[in-house]
């Protein structure tokens, strides 16, 4: 029997209704003091009908933010904002991870509040959103970050597992580590961010160690049934060139992932500068690895349903259309039309209020 879209998937102790997440994606609508804004709980509860919503990625610091709204999950404020969205979405029967972010290098000090943390001294090439200085807002330049102490790492390890208790208080089903797109995490395991000489550098099993021990120390905490990352061996994001080794580094870290049995290992593919991933990565994954696999990046249903088809995949994730379509579910399973994301409207992707956020209909209103 081949998998579809629309069976139940079990996921350590909770059951997903169906194949479909939400992908993690930023909306920088954040209110106060980086708490998540009150209309999330309806954008986030018109959503509920996912077989699993992943949230935009939470700040697990002050320092760990890299854009300016994006709300955070490291104060008792930003705590019971969230328990406001995590109720709303199991009132309506669905499921929600938090994703846990700290951004590293890809940040500037007017957002961070301080110089942005990172393996090694190396500036990012990309631009981040931010203060202008003018009272506005707009793409600034990244800073050269500091390169993290031993005790900045230790601190950064207690910072993410307190933050995931955070996320069990404010009643989250699980969280989701932010491994991928070059930020904090992802950047220890490519050399051209990570040029430490310490056992946090050189080896590929140095290079891992950031990442291994900080799933390992959230695992402690609260689970591995409710623990999970997201990785993006090939996107190369915020930087012009692909780490010959991530991808060789990545295999290794997934074999290693396998032992702590997490909720799922979720691929961020086809964004930004990628690589196209073959078959052969998937077959490859899926005879090391032994528990849940997510994959998202451009997926049409088509795709989805034939990546679990062919069992490469467990879990397919959707973001863009998850914006436009907040029945997504529904329109695959009764093959509606789609609304198309509104590209000529992106400015409504971040920021502002409930224009593009929460005022797309089901298909049916
Ligand atoms: C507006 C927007 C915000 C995003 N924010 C995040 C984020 O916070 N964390 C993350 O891992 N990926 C983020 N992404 C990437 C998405 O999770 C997803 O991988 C990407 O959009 C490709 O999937 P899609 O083609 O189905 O949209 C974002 C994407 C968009 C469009």
């Amino acid at each position: 029997m081949k998998t579809t879209l629309f069976d139940p998937l079990q996921l350590g102790k909770i059951t997903l209704d169906n194949r479909i997440a939400m992908a993690p994606m930023t909306r920088s609508r954040a209110v106060g003091d980086d708490v998540i804004t009150p209309l999330a709980v309806e954008y986030y509860g018109q959503r509920a009908s996912a077989g699993l919503i992943i949230t935009e990625g939470s700040p697990i610091s002050k320092v760990g933010r890299g854009y300016s709204f994006t709300p955070g999950i490291y104060t008792k404020e930003q705590i019971e904002g969230w328990k406001a969205v995590t109720d709303e979405v199991h009132r309506k029967g669905g499921k929600i991870f938090i994703q846990l972010w700290h951004v590293g290098r890809r940040s500037h000090s007017a957002i961070a509040g301080e110089q942005p943390m990172a393996p090694s001294a190396i500036k990012e090439a990309d631009k981040v959103w931010g203060p202008l200085g003018n009272g506005e807002y707009g793409m600034i330049e990244t800073d050269v970050p500091k390169a993290m102490t031993l005790e900045d790492i230790k601190n950064t390890q207690q910072d993410f597992i307190q933050a995931a208790k955070n996320a069990i208080e404010a009643g989250f089903d699980g969280v989701e580590l932010h491994g991928a797109h070059g930020y904090l995490l992802d950047s220890f395991l490519r050399e051209n961010a990570n040029q430490r000489t310490d056992e946090y550098g050189g080896s590929a099993e140095n290079r891992m160690r950031m990442v291994l021990e900080t799933v390992e120390g959230v695992v402690n905490a609260i689970g591995a049934d409710k623990t999970a990352i997201r990785i993006s061996p090939f996107v190369a994001e915020g930087s012009a060139e692909h780490d010959p080794k991530v991808i060789e580094t990545s295999l290794e870290l997934i074999k290693k992932l396998d032992q702590f049995g997490l909720a799922y290992l979720h691929f961020s593919e086809n964004i930004s500068n990628y690589q196209e991933v073959k078959d052969d990565f998937r077959t490859q994954v899926r005879a090391m690895y032994h528990h849940p696999i997510m994959v998202a990046g451009k997926l049409t249903k088509e795709i989805a349903e034939d990546l679990l088809a062919k069992d490469y995949v467990d879990l397919v994730a959707f973001g863009q259309p998850f914006i436009t379509n907040p029945d997504l579910v529904e329109r695959f399973k009764n093959n509606w039309e789609l609304t198309p994301v509104d590209y000529a409207n992106h400015a409504t992707f971040y920021g502002g209020g409930a224009e593009g956020y929460t005022d797309y209909k089901t298909y049916q209103q």
